[in-house]
């Protein structure tokens, strides 16, 4: 028993390793987060808006599924990966994070807040059909375009 143990158990510090110098090596782990969290919002949202402009068969099952995605994503608690100190002033080319995010009077936290509630409205009526999907998705969509403008560097 005791050596199977120990193997685990070096197993698992090896994963925590390379984990951690996965993050050291291709970058600031915190932008990588959070660069993967609105993947995750492009994705969801990718679909429901292909459903609502047609280029995409209405499937109430999956617009659902997006939904609800919008919604708990949009509810996650992500202050570690919104961590001071890594803005486009401190780390460059590698985020467009605007350091306004983090100063006095930013509204980022409300944007968020509000996205959150727009997705939840949304996840009620998404699976009702294409009528009621579609003016539920503009607040939504909204709140992303708001947020850019306002704390990411313009592309
Ligand atoms: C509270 C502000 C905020 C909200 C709300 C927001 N974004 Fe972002 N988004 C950002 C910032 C800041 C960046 C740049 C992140 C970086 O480079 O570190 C970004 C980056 C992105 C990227 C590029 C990610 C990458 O891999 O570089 C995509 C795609 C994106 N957002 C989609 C969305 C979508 C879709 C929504 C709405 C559902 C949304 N965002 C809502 C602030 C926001």
């Amino acid at each position: 028993m005791a050596p199977t143990r120990t193997f685990f158990i070096a197993l698992v510090f090896a994963a925590a390793g390379s984990l951690a110098s996965a993050g050291g090596h291709d970058g600031n782990p915190a932008v990588k987060a959070r660069k993967a969290h609105m993947q995750l919002y492009a994705h969801n949202l990718g679909i429901l808006g292909g459903m609502a402009r047609g280029n995409m068969e209405y499937d109430a099952d999956a617009a659902q599924a997006a939904a609800s995605n919008m919604a708990a994503l949009s509810s996650l608690n992500q202050r570690s990966y919104w961590a001071p100190g890594t803005s486009n002033a401190e780390l460059g080319d590698e985020t467009k994070a605007l350091p306004a995010i983090w100063e006095q009077g930013s509204t980022a936290g409300q944007i968020g807040g509000e996205l959150a509630a727009a997705s939840a409205a949304l996840a009620e009526v998404a699976g009702n059909g294409l009528e009621a999907l579609g003016p539920a998705l503009g607040p939504v969509g909204a709140t992303c375009g708001a947020c850019h403008k306002a704390y990411r560097v313009a592309d």
